[in-house]
């Protein structure tokens, strides 16, 4: 690795200034070259820059494919005996929490069929041949296997739904007959409802252990053949937009920011701003009082959850290492989600304001990333987060802290769909707001001072004020700006230096096609601004052409370019992270294989390399779009073939 500056996030700004990513399978000359600033800690100088034909290719043990997830594929909701989720459960009960187009269709608002993977997974598999993966990622539903939540093992016997497991014993003995590696994941926000209903789910500590027995009888039954484990899928979206931002995703609890107030709810059950009181009497740790069940969302629900949840991953680690992990010899780990953060920067930004930004971004990426990463990794929250967290800050005990340290460093996995800028918020007269002083320091005060987004301010109902950073995708949060992977991965890669044994793989990466709701077509003051900056490549307008039209599926849906530009810029900053900084970067899975459930967008917003008509279609057939066979030959070019 090579030594950057404490902040790797001047490297974003630098490197994307000259790194332009023109043709992604040949890149000039110029292309590559990093400006002065990052040269001097990077020795730029010395890198010879590739011909075409030396492009520095990823190594063929490189792992490539595609990611999806249970609720989001499966389908089959309450077939052969599999439990209910907090997703099917909130789905059904508030269905006008989540999007849908075409109401007329009852199960256009949740997963109840989704992509019939459960039936059709020899479909998929047609699917992953044409982007020549050789892995895949998929998710294991808790509820299928335990319909309670609740594994057991009495008299060496588990209380298993034996339909489940053999569903998943079809998944992956399939995949090795085709010879695609399973990366399996563990949990991705499928909780059962049982155990939301019993304790409250994460804001119980008793999922923890509810949670390491499920993953050990996973271990136990899969293991001989799965040696890729992810605990836990973005424990951040689960939990803040789960138990605080909602109601856009299950269990739908929302404080503090400005709940959605949903009209018409069809079940009369829509409780103020749509969120949800159900739920069951929890204890957020042992000894803690007991909060009464059906209450209304309290303060701080999502940092409870998150604590909880990091633990559940440490347990499961813990138990995998003690009783599979030497026969097995699989490898484990989390998967972090979080936008890498870009100092601020303009025309106007003088070099002390640039220094300061810098600091702000790393400061911004402690809070949003490595209150996630740093507890699997190092056994603890950032100081910063601590220390600005005050008494609202939940505390790891000494064995809670040795269990997680090292809990990822087998491998970290990491989600990346956009970038953020950051720097220090400034009053009306132009001088800095403060951090808040150690008395002052509460969840509340914690960010006063930062300020971070991907858009340069927000309107009235959230509605983003241009520039962008990078154009605007398919979901208001999704922007095509390829630098920030590259930023990511040395961010990472610089904290955890000698930590993590195998390396980084990215385990999402995906871009919803601009669509009808959020397009931002013709944005001006993106392009200027990127002009301005001397980074035109990123200055991504679109006209109206490229926007997904349902009535014209060989258009834009199949022949999805600006997903392909997208994959082409972040898959050339990712070679770059590896081939010019040398960071340890192992796997790359694409989001998505198929279009699927997009959560709180149900189908309206399509991730996927493959079209299915979800309204229309009870076959559910898949298409290939493009970007389907685009990623097959980029594979081809730019990863050594064994
Ligand atoms: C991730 C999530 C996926 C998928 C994707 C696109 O946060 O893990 O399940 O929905 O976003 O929104």
């Amino acid at each position: 690795m090579k030594t950057l500056s404490v902040f790797t996030t001047l490297l974003a700004v630098t490197a994307a200034k000259k790194c332009i990513v023109k043709d992604t399978s040949a890149p000039a000359a110029d292309d590559v070259a990093l400006n002065s600033e990052v040269e001097d800690v990077a020795g730029a100088d010395d890198v010879a820059v590739p011909s075409d034909e030396e492009v520095k290719k990823l190594p063929a043990d490189f792992k490539w494919g595609a990611a999806t997830a249970a609720y989001q594929v499966e389908g089959a909701w309450n077939e052969d005996g599999r439990g209910e989720s907090v997703w099917d459960h909130f789905t059904h009960l508030y269905p006008k929490n989540v999007e849908s187009g075409d109401r007329t269709n009852p199960d256009s608002t949740n997963g109840n069929v989704a992509c019939d993977s459960y039936h059709k997974f020899d479909e998929d598999v047609k699917m992953m041949k044409i982007m020549k993966a050789n892995h895949y990622r998929f998710s294991i539903s808790w509820s299928r296997l335990f319909p309670d939540g609740e594994a057991k093992k009495v008299n060496g016997k588990w209380n298993v739904n034996e339909k489940g497991t053999q569903y998943y014993n079809m998944v992956i003995d399939t995949l090795l007959e085709n010879e695609i590696t399973p990366l399996a994941t563990l949990y991705h926000w499928d909780l059962p409802y049982a155990l939301h209903e019993k304790y409250g789910g994460w804001l119980d500590y008793r999922s923890q252990d509810d949670f390491a027995k499920y993953a050990e009888y996973c271990f136990e039954t899969f293991g001989d053949r799965v040696k890729g484990w992810i605990t836990i899928n973005e424990p951040w979206v689960n939990c803040v937009s789960g138990y605080r931002l909602g109601p856009g995703k299950a269990p739908y609890r929302c404080t503090g920011e400005a709940p959605r107030k949903l009209q018409n709810d069809t079940t009369g059950l829509d409780l103020e701003g749509g969120c949800s009181y159900e739920i069951g009497p929890s204890q957020y740790y042992k000894g803690a009082e007991v909060l009464p069940a059906n209450r209304a969302p309290q303060r701080l629900e999502d940092v409870w959850c998150s604590h909880n949840i990091l633990i559940a991953h440490a347990k499961a680690v813990n138990v995998y290492r003690k009783k599979f992990q030497k026969k097995q010899k699989g490898l484990i780990g989390i998967t972090i989600d979080g936008e890498a953060q870009i100092p601020w920067q303009d025309a106007n930004t003088t070099p002390e304001e640039l220094e300061n930004n810098k600091k702000y971004a790393n400061l911004a990426a402690e809070f949003r990333i490595g209150w996630y990463s740093d507890p699997p990794m190092v056994g603890d929250y950032p100081a910063s987060v601590k220390q600005r967290m005050g008494k609202d800050m939940p505390v790891f005990t000494p064995e809670e802290k040795k269990l997680l340290k090292g809990s990822s460093s087998d491998f970290l996995g990491w989600n990346t769909y956009t970038a953020h800028w950051a720097e220090q918020v400034k009053n009306e007269d132009g001088t800095y707001v403060q951090p808040p002083t150690d008395d002052e320091a509460s969840f509340e005060t914690s960010k006063q001072d930062m300020w971070d987004d991907n858009c340069r301010g927000r309107g009235e109902g959230w509605t983003c004020i241009p520039p962008t950073l990078g154009s605007q995708a398919g979901s208001s949060w999704n922007t095509k700006y390829g630098p920030t992977i590259r930023v990511g991965l040395n961010w990472f890669a610089d904290r955890y230096k000698g930590l993590i044994k195998n390396g980084i793989i990215i385990t999402e990466n995906g871009c919803a096609q601009p669509n009808y709701k959020v397009s931002r077509a013709n944005d001006l003051a993106t392009k200027e601004y990127f002009e301005s900056i001397g980074q035109p490549e990123y200055a991504d307008t679109y006209d109206e052409s490229i926007i997904e039209d349902e009535s014209n599926i060989e258009g834009s849906i199949i022949n999805d370019e600006y997903r392909i530009d997208w994959y082409a810029q972040y898959l050339e900053n990712l070679r770059l992270a590896y081939a010019e900084d040398g960071v340890d970067v192992r796997g790359y899975m694409a989001w998505s294989l198929v279009d699927n459930f997009e959560w709180e967008n149900g189908y309206e917003t399509r991730f996927g390399m493959t079209y299915i008509d979800f309204y229309n279609d009870d076959e559910r057939t898949r298409i290939p779009k493009k970007s389907l066979e685009f990623l097959g030959q980029w594979y081809l070019e730019n990863v050594e073939q064994a």
